[in-house]
């Protein structure tokens, strides 16, 4: 009957997406089998991870990108990328669509819920971003204004301790200049260095820095799924031999130039 070939065609189906969830294989394994590392990233965020055209071919580049590369080199496999908006990350390592996020990520706890993260790489401040002919000088100006930040950051998370602001929660970091651009919003919320290499193509803004909006975060990690300690491991042991033989320096040079 063919109903009864149908509904066993089903059970198999979901018998064996079951069986396959069931495998517990680590990500260091799979990434080793397969030969190809995939990074997540949100390549918005320079020097970190953006997009450039080099010899006619878009191309995702930063220090983000150089980093993964020396993981991928450490673990003997090719680097691969995959560009999302910053909130599919966490989602997109649970579901084992990526094996690793580097993305300018705060290691925060709330995060650690979900994801492991290796050591950190980097710490940066929060800073608002206003145009040059802006009267908002300090967090009192900005009652009542608009405030465009990226969805799911942490600068998303400061924004929210302001009283009095609207938020604007943007998926793409240059939606938000495009946003304060045309006058759409008042001011963006976001990271110094990141600020820094933005300000360098939007001539006619600046940056303030504004000390009540800055806690003390974990600075930026490597995130994997969770259960992955031999692949952090391997991560960790990449981060200090970079930092040991001083390529880590001579990476901040190239990047931020310093
Ligand atoms: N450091 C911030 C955070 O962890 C922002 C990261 C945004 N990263 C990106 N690639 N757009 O929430």
């Amino acid at each position: 009957m063919k109903k009864r070939l149908i509904i066993s065609l089903i059970l198999v189906t979901i018998m064996s997406i079951a069986l396959s969830g069931c495998s517990k294989q680590s990500t260091l394994s799979r990434v080793k089998k397969s030969g190809v590392i995939v990074m997540g990233t949100s390549a918005d965020f320079p020097p970190f991870e953006f997009h450039k055209v080099v010899n006619g071919k878009d191309t995702i580049m930063g220090f983000d990108v150089d980093l993964a590369n020396a993981i991928a080199k450490k673990l003997g496999v090719k680097l691969e990328i995959k560009d999302m908006d910053f909130t599919g990350l966490i989602p997109a390592l649970q579901s084992g669509q990526i094996d690793m996020a580097i993305a300018g990520m705060n290691a925060t706890p709330e995060r650690k819920k979900n994801v492991d993260f290796s050591d950190e790489y980097y710490n940066s401040e929060q800073v608002l971003v206003v145009k040059n002919s802006s009267n908002i000088n300090n967090l009192n100006d900005l009652k009542g204004k608009t405030v465009a930040v990226q969805l799911g950051t942490t600068s998303d998370d400061a924004a929210k301790k302001i009283k009095g602001i609207d938020i604007k929660e943007l998926n793409r970091l240059g939606d938000a200049f495009l946003s304060l651009e045309n006058g759409r919003v008042d001011a963006i919320l976001m990271e110094s260095t990141i600020a820094d290499a933005y300000l360098k193509e939007y001539k006619d803004m600046k940056m303030l820095h504004i000390k009540e909006i800055n806690e003390a975060v974990p600075g930026y990690s490597v995130a994997v799924a969770k259960g992955n300690q031999d692949l952090v491991n391997q991560i960790n042991s990449v981060i200090k031999d970079l930092k040991d033989s001083g390529e880590y320096e001579k990476m901040l040079n190239k990047w931020m130039g310093k």
